[in-house]
């Protein structure tokens, strides 16, 4: 059998493990900021919704019931600013990550064909591409890429990990380009409710994609907005024919949300007010970190919107690393996302107000 595996990269957690015992062995524990799972609790009227929908003996469409596709378009309409999502334009997904590390499989991408997203990424991206047997390639600016054989086009703005935001105008430029050459763009946005210091766009955006969905979709996940990472809650909006195309995969790989989950996620789209109240969580801690990585010498670049903060002491990553592994506090070496990362440290502020009161403490003693 050959290895499918052996064309992936190496996992990198496990190289983090040292470091992990050492904040570990901290008398006031680790403080763990190196990963961006939410801490809080999960909204009540979604866990309501969940608990709600408990009898469900039959199977869950691909395509989700019709009010959970009611559901995900309006809330494009109302948050994206995008206009006329039709149920055709929406696709439920089994959270976002399978779908990134399936797409190109899942379109029909293989050897010869190129696959491009960010220098600096969250690296599924990466895995999807090699999971296809396509070629990888990694941009600084996508419109300086060479459009032959590039079939898939990612964008991610937020950007997981250094928290950049695209403008409208860059993104007006990359879809331009983009449909020009023919390349198909999808955009990962899935933390385009969480801008602090910028307003997030959509590429469904009227004034970014002209008011045609044409050869663009966007991914959107519930996972950080809604605190429903353990629940698998994602989507695809956007272009009819790619998201058609995908849904009769789909359909034949029995890639299902499941009926209790198609539930919560409807009632989680309906409701705005949990979003501000964990933003607000985010906001705290974010400005407490950020202040106190500052005067402990680290600097922080972009860091404008998502979870995390992308800090540097102009030094190889693993050595800050190291350090704060010493103060309990364990972050994310930069390299993970890319060697451009290799002097940047990923901390991410999803801990708890205690957690991250602790790290402020540590870093300011
Ligand atoms: C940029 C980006 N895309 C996708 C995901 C996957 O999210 P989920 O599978 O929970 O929807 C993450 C998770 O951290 C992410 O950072």
């Amino acid at each position: 059998m050959p290895s499918v595996s052996s064309r992936l990269p190496v996992f990198p957690w496990d190289r983090l493990e040292p470091y992990k015992a050492t904040a570990a062995a901290h008398p006031g524990g680790i403080v763990d900021l190196s990963v961006g799972t939410p801490v809080d609790p999960v909204p009540q009227l979604v866990q309501r919704a969940m608990a709600d929908a408990t009898d469900r003996p039959g199977y869950p469409t691909v395509w989700g019931t019709s009010e959970l596709r009611d559901a995900v378009a309006g809330w494009c309409e109302r948050r994206l600013g995008a206009v006329g999502v039709g149920h055709r334009n929406v696709l439920p997904v089994v959270g976002s990550k399978e779908l990134v590390a399936w797409l190109p499989v899942q379109l029909g991408l293989g050897p010869g064909d190129r696959v491009a997203y960010p220098r600096l990424a969250y690296p599924t991206y990466e895995v999807g591409a090699r999971l296809a047997g396509a070629e990888p390639v990694v941009y600084d600016s996508p419109t300086e890429l060479d459009p032959t054989g590039l079939k898939l086009l990612w964008l991610n703005s937020p950007s997981n990990p250094t928290g950049r935001v695209l403008s409208l105008r860059e993104l007006r430029e990359i879809v331009e380009w983009a449909r020009q050459h023919g390349v198909l763009v999808f955009s990962d946005e899935c933390y385009l409710e969480l801008g602090w210091e910028a307003e997030p766009v959509s590429v469904l955006h009227p004034e970014v994609c002209g008011g045609s969905f044409e050869g663009l979709v966007s991914v959107h996940s519930l996972s950080k907005r809604s605190n429903l990472a353990g629940y698998r809650a994602a989507f695809a909006a956007g272009d009819a024919e790619v998201l058609e195309e995908l849904l009769l995969v789909r359909k034949h790989g029995g890639m299902m949300t499941p009926a209790p989950v198609q539930a919560a996620m409807i009632a989680a789209l309906g409701d705005d007010d949990h979003v501000a109240q964990q933003r607000a969580r985010y906001a705290a801690r974010r400005e407490g970190l950020r202040g106190a990585l500052s005067r402990c010498g680290l600097a922080t670049e972009h860091s404008e919107a998502s979870l995390y903060l992308w800090a540097t002491r102009d030094e190889p990553c693993w050595d800050t690393v190291g350090a704060l592994a010493e103060r309990g506090i364990l972050v994310a070496p930069g390299d993970f996302y890319g060697p451009a990362g290799e002097r940047f440290v990923r901390v991410a502020f999803t801990a708890t107000d205690e957690r991250v009161a602790e790290a402020v403490r540590r870093l300011e003693s």
